[in-house]
């Protein structure tokens, strides 16, 4: 696996914040006029690639998404904002969290309607996987979400470890 040359050792998580903002368009809701579930989905996917690929400066691929939690309706008419940053970055993979906030237009209320955490691995043009810097947090936040990453990086570990025993012993009772 290799390191990309033109690559520090290290990033500030700072410089791989990134902000995307959409109006909600029918095309966009579902029959409530609200926002469709998968079409958020999709702009927190965006979002959330270009803070990994502004830590990485090369290609990324979604991994995973984490955890997802989805607070409040978006309306039809409604100013929706996403900002995201690398919140760590481990071998080839980066965590990278993204909030969700709506702008009623109408009333100028801004309302935080969904968080996400999603798992992007930097690939070469060769379609090969590649070491990322390190990812440095220098504020409070920062150092509570990297902690954070860490944690939840365990914890899918742990899960992936259970399903391959409980896959195990399923095999096993299978052929007895
Ligand atoms: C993501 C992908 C590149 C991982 O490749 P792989 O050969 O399985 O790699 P490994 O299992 O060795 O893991 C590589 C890294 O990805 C991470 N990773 C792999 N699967 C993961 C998952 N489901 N969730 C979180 N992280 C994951 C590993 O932790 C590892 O991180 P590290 O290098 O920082 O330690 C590969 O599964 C892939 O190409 N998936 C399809 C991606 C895609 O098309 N996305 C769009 C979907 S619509």
């Amino acid at each position: 696996m290799s390191f990309m040359k033109e690559n520090p050792a290290a990033r500030t998580i700072s410089s791989t914040q990134s902000e995307m903002t959409e109006i909600i368009l029918p095309n966009d809701t579902n029959t409530l006029g609200n926002l469709l579930g998968g079409r958020l989905m999709h702009f927190i996917d965006l979002t959330g690639a270009m803070a990994a690929y502004r830590h990485s400066r090369t290609n990324v691929v979604t991994a995973a998404m984490d955890h997802i939690d989805f607070i409040r309706p978006v309306h039809l008419g409604d100013l929706v904002t996403l900002r995201s940053s690398v919140n760590r970055a481990f071998s080839t993979s980066m965590d990278v969290g993204v909030k969700v906030w709506a702008e009623r237009t109408r009333t100028g209320e801004v309302v935080h309607v969904a968080s996400a955490y999603l798992v992007f691995v930097a690939i070469d043009d060769q379609g090969h996987r590649v070491r990322v810097p390190a990812a440095l947090p220098e504020t409070a936040d920062e150092l509570r979400r990297f902690e954070g990453a860490m944690r939840r990086r365990e914890h899918r570990d742990a899960e992936a470890a259970r399903r391959k025993q409980a896959k195990i012993e399923s095999d096993a009772q299978e052929e007895s």
